[in-house]
């Protein structure tokens, strides 16, 4: 009988932007399944000091991989020497940084083309090379890390709900054409404690003219769990989508949000 567990021995993981925040606590989980794993950042004394660290929790080999998604050429280059080095890939945590804060109206052509090529033109690149692994090893796990945007637009983020119901889109659409065993899900991230919280709250207060823990009040008062969300409690939903648990769920965006985002 084919075996449906949350183990991820024998599997290899890259997490895109797995130096902080929902990447790194969802390396943390999956090397704790027994995964060998490549964190992918553009920090390298970040991506180094976590190895070891993924290793005593459990993984098989931790790898890191310094690469900026902004530079897609060498993004390329990098990332093909290392599956020919390293072997396939199994599960792909497609997360990067979110674009920077603002409303809609005062955007530029600029700041939709910097995010344009950091979240669909890099994720198309990185599909077209880890694809041709995961459909000889029978086995693909694609997880986009969203936001609850994708469902109800946040204020004061206006290029980023705009990306992210493009890269919602990119999903669903990838959902229907990919063949049987690779499957392709998004997590919607509520207001989870990691530094793009911080730098978002910043913003709203600076926006409002009040201080930062007004801003926190205000976002905890919005979430039926009565307090922000922890990046493990990510890493943990991540794992479980990247797991033979989750075979059976494909195209599907989820929220972990704490009961936040008020539609069905
Ligand atoms: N935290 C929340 O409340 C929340 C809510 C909804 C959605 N989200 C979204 O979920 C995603 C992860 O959030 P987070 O809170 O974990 O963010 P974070 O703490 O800012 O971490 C972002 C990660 O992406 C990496 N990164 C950023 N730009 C990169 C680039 N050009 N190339 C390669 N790596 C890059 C960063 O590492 P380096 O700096 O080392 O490259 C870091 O590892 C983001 O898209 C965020 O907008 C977060």
């Amino acid at each position: 009988m084919k075996q449906y567990g949350f183990t991820l021995e024998g599997k290899h993981a890259l997490v895109c932007g797995g130096s902080a925040g929902i990447g790194e606590a969802s390396a943390r989980v999956m090397a704790s399944m027994g995964a060998k794993i490549t964190v992918l950042a553009r920090r390298k004394d970040r991506l180094t000091d976590l190895l070891p660290i993924l290793e005593q929790q459990g993984s098989a080999r931790a790898l890191a991989l310094v690469a900026d998604l902004d530079d897609r050429e060498t993004l390329a280059r990098t990332l093909s020497e290392h599956l020919e080095q390293y072997g396939p890939i199994h599960i792909w945590i497609n997360n990067t940084g979110g674009p920077a804060p603002g409303r809609l109206v005062d955007a530029t052509e600029e700041d939709f083309l910097k995010a344009i090529g950091r979240h669909l033109l890099a994720s198309q690149r990185i599909l077209g090379l880890l694809l041709p692994g995961m459909q000889a090893e029978q086995y693909g796990r694609i997880i986009n890390i969203l936001s609850t945007s994708v469902r109800q637009p946040i204020p004061n983020l206006g290029v980023s709900n705009t990306i992210r119901g493009a890269m919602a889109s990119w999903a669903k659409t990838l959902s229907l054409e990919l063949p049987p065993q690779i499957t392709i899900n998004s997590l919607l991230p509520g207001f989870t404690m990691t530094e793009r919280l911080v730098s978002l709250a910043q913003s709203r207060a600076a926006a409002a003219g009040v201080d930062i823990a007004t801003i926190e009040d205000e976002w905890i008062k919005s979430i039926p769990e009565g307090r922000l969300g922890h990046a493990e409690e990510l890493g943990a939903a991540i794992a479980f989508l990247a797991s033979p648990a989750a075979s059976y769920i494909r195209g599907v965006c989820l929220p972990v949000d704490g009961g936040r985002t008020s539609c069905i």
